[in-house]
């Protein structure tokens, strides 16, 4: 029997089409990974690629490790992809690529085949390519994952990946050189791919024409609280309430300690569970399953929304108008604990969903689900993906999921919480190399300089949707369009009349742009 520990928790900056992003679950994967292979059974959980791209095989381009220095010398195949099916020979262009971003390019290819990618090279008669990110997929730079092995994983260093990308690559089968700047080159990403996209277009601004950033995090945060916050506001009232209500409980119950503590975390399955962020951090992962909402099933799913449902159902008619909290609501759980019906519900929908059969007999609730062992975050082989971007996070990035710190802010997780729970695994998973040290804090510095919430230029596009989480962390954090989630642009029907209407507008608005700037670009080009 597989013991499936924590195998949803791999949540993903970009949702469910791309799964080694972690937010802060990056101990939750660790402990996922050296539990299975200790019992002999672990297994590849990434996404099967369930369709073949025949038509779009991989390709590879050579870079440097180091863009800068050249400190080592080495050299490393970057892999990506590219579509013709709209090319037209001898036009000049345009190419438009999809920065892979914080997954295998891989998980990518759809955008290629019904997406944004080709939407606007239908649209414009360019190429289309997908570009996987340095450490990432298959385009490995180094031999393991240990903290002098990731010191070329950075901003500086992947931005100079694509731009040395777009000045010299030389497609398979086409005779017309569609470099940059000769060519206009269209930078598209989505979520951390979407904040490169723009600071592309501002680093490289001669080589990236045009960009468009889908909810790109251009600014970057160390005490993302706002995240939670967002969709504490967008969730169905009632879940929302419920879930305020619950973690109001939880954290005045773990805070006292005492029998009713233990008995609160046997009754999520968690008996045992030394530390209270750790309770926090396992009740929390159903809440970032809003992220993974899309406007069609094929690109998302609805597990916030059942979680939802299965929160608020009263397991009884007959409670009228009482309120969370009222007695007539409450179930005896032991002699010292009694809870409201909600909570009970939330404790049953966490066991079955993310601890139940997780933790196999012989190892402890600790062992399983507690994040302070460092011997947990010693494996550094190249399959311990989930490294990657907690790297990036913990050197740059920041964007730790934390409960917010005034304590008159509603909240839907638990404050045990913090900056200083969330940010341990920066210590205990990446100890100093010879050539390289995490940073005590990720300094995010470097990336709001490119401009975070004011970033601006020519033709750079910034999309966003109301009730995406990422939101607070975007150019648009106070005001956005289409209720919509996470880069919801980024996914297409082959057939635009298809698509629900406020998907369908937004991608005639990108056609539209992209076109305009390609007669600009037109009318610019016998003056160069
Ligand atoms: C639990 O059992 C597995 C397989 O039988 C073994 O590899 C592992 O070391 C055991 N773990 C503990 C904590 O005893
Ligand atoms: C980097 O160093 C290697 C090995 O010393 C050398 O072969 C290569 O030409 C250098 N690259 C550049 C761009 O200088
Ligand atoms: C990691 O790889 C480097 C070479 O790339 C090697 O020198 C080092 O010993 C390796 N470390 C581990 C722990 O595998
Ligand atoms: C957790 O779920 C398992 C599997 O359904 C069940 O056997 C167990 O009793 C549940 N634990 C609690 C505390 O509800
Ligand atoms: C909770 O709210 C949703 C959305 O407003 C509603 O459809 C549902 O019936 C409510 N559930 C309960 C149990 O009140
Ligand atoms: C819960 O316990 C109280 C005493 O603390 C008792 O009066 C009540 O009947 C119990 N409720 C149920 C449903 O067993
Ligand atoms: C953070 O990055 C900025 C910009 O690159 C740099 O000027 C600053 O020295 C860095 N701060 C630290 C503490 O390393």
């Amino acid at each position: 029997m597989l013991p499936q520990l924590l195998l949803a928790l791999s949540l993903t900056l970009t949702g469910v089409a791309s799964a080694s992003f972690q937010l802060a679950h990056g101990y939750q994967e660790a402990k996922l990974r050296k539990l299975n292979a200790e019992t002999g059974s672990y297994e590849q959980h990434q996404p099967v690629q369930t369709r073949q791209y025949e038509e779009f095989p991989e390709q590879w381009f050579e870079q440097p490790l180091d863009h800068f220095n050249n400190e080592t010398g080495d050299t490393f195949l970057q892999r990506y992809w590219f579509s013709t099916r709209h090319y037209t020979p001898g036009a000049g262009g345009p190419v438009i690529v999809l920065d892979g971003g914080e997954t295998s390019g891989e998980g990518r290819l759809p955008f290629l085949d019904t997406g944004i990618v080709e939407i606007l090279t239908r649209a414009t008669g360019g190429v289309g390519v997908i570009l996987e990110h340095r450490y990432y997929g298959e385009t490995q730079p180094v031999q393991n994952l240990t903290t002098d092995s990731l010191r070329f994983l950075n901003n500086e260093q992947s931005a100079a990946d694509s731009a040395h990308f777009m000045a010299n690559v030389k497609f398979d089968g086409i005779d017309e050189d569609l470099t940059a700047p000769g060519t206009p080159w269209i930078y598209y990403g989505g979520s951390y791919a979407g904040a490169r996209a723009a600071h592309m277009r501002v680093l490289y601004p001669d080589l990236v024409y045009g960009a468009i950033a889908s909810s790109g995090v251009t600014h970057a945060i160390l005490e993302d609280w706002e995240y939670m916050n967002t969709i504490r506001k967008a969730a169905p009232a009632n879940c929302s309430e419920g879930l305020q209500n619950s973690i109001q409980t939880i954290d005045s119950v773990l805070g006292e300690g005492g029998q009713a503590a233990e008995d609160l975390k046997a009754l999520f399955g968690l008996q045992g569970l030394q530390h209270n962020d750790d309770f926090g951090s396992i009740i929390r992962n159903p809440i970032f399953e809003w992220q993974s909402k899309c406007w069609n099933s094929d690109c998302g799913s609805d597990a916030f929304n059942n979680f939802c449902e299965a929160l608020v159902e009263a397991p009884l008619d007959g409670f009228g108008d009482a309120a969370y909290g009222d007695p007539r609501r409450s179930v005896n759980v032991t002699d010292s604990l009694k809870v409201d019906y909600v909570l009970q519900n939330y404790a049953s929908y966490v066991n079955e969903s993310y601890v139940a059969g997780r933790c196999p007999g012989n190892y402890t609730i600790e062992d399983c689900f507690g994040s302070y062992d460092a011997s947990a975050y010693t494996a550094t082989s190249l399959d311990q993906d989930w490294r990657l971007w907690q790297f990036q996070v913990c050197t740059q990035w920041g964007f730790f999921n934390v409960a917010p710190t005034d304590p008159d802010q509603p909240r839907i997780i638990s404050s045990f919480i913090t900056l200083e729970t969330e940010s341990k695994i920066c210590d205990l998973a990446y100890p100093p190399g010879d050539y390289f040290t995490v940073p005590s804090q990720p300094n995010i510095t470097a990336v709001n300089a490119l401009g975070g919430y004011d970033i601006t230029a020519d033709r750079l596009a910034i999309i966003d949707g109301e009730v995406d989480p990422w939101r607070p962390d975007t150019p648009h954090s106070l005001d956005a369009k289409a209720r919509a989630v996470h880069h919801y642009d980024e996914y297409g029907y082959a057939d635009l009349t298809q698509e629900p209407p406020e998907i369908q507008q937004i991608h005639e608005e990108m056609i539209a742009f992209v076109t305009e700037w390609l007669n600009e670009w037109n009318m610019m080009k016998p003056a160069m």
